[in-house]
């Protein structure tokens, strides 16, 4: 996948070398290029924001070094058309269905905004998708496109070392996952469950799925909701 994020801070997304991100573009997985919005301007201030029309406190995004960036670089490979995402608290809430999604596709382009956000006439002529990562309001664009992006590069094929782990994650199921423990067996008194300990596969399946249920339905009732659940499911919910 190759991943193109405009922003008028690129040093942001400089965490995007390090750990499982890092090690997928070292592999060729991803190829994430950053991008200056600065190096579309033309006037020796390069200057981004103008005030908004309408009045009202802060600046707003001028759309000319936006659409030059875009057409730049959606020039760069004529023969694909890139997807491209604008992170805002106005957006779709981000999902880790959202992040499977996006993760089917060849390209993605981020465009961080700042300040009150980008000139909608860019918005309306290039975004293809506008995400929000949570109901809060963060300075810029440029953290959620990190969140997102990990969250994209994990589902990637070769990213996690063992494939299987992903479909266990958190809602891949609609459900939080269950409790995870390693050595030592006894640590400040607390003994890991013996099921785990078992050997018995079929068994710490079961309990894993209704620590799963139980869990979810303790701290995230809305979840289980829309959650596919088995008679068994039903079961353990009900005890
Ligand atoms: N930009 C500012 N706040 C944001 C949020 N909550 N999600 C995505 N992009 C943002």
């Amino acid at each position: 996948m190759r991943a193109d994020v405009v922003t008028i801070f690129p040093a942001y997304l400089e965490p995007l070398r390090l750990s499982l991100v890092g090690r997928a573009q070292e592999r060729g997985t991803l190829d994430v290029r950053t991008h200056d919005l600065r190096a579309w301007t033309s006037d020796v201030h390069r200057t981004v924001d103008d005030a908004p029309y309408g009045g009202g406190p802060g600046m707003v995004m001028r759309p000319e070094p936006w659409d030059a960036a875009l057409l730049e670089i959606a020039a760069s490979d004529p023969a694909r058309r890139p997807r491209v995402v604008v992170p805002t608290p106005a957006g779709r809430p981000f999902s880790q269905r959202h992040a499977e999604e996006l993760a089917r596709e060849p390209w993605l382009v981020f465009c961080c905004g700042r300040y009150e956000g980008i000139d909608s006439r860019v918005i309306d002529t290039w975004a293809d998708d506008e995400i929000s990562i949570g109901d809060y309001v963060l300075a810029g664009g440029e953290v959620a496109t990190l969140v997102i992006l990990e969250a994209v590069a994990r589902l990637l094929p070769g990213v996690l070392g063992n494939s299987a782990s992903a479909a266990d994650d958190s809602f891949s199921d609609g459900l939080l996952e269950a409790p995870v423990y390693t050595r030592p067996q006894v640590w400040r008194g607390a003994e890991v469950p013996a099921v785990l300990r078992s050997g018995d596969h079929a068994a710490v399946a079961r309990w894993r799925r209704a620590q799963a249920l139980r869990r979810t339905l303790l701290r995230r009732p809305d979840l289980v909701e829309h959650a596919e659940l088995s008679d068994a499911d039903r079961a353990v919910l009900e005890a």
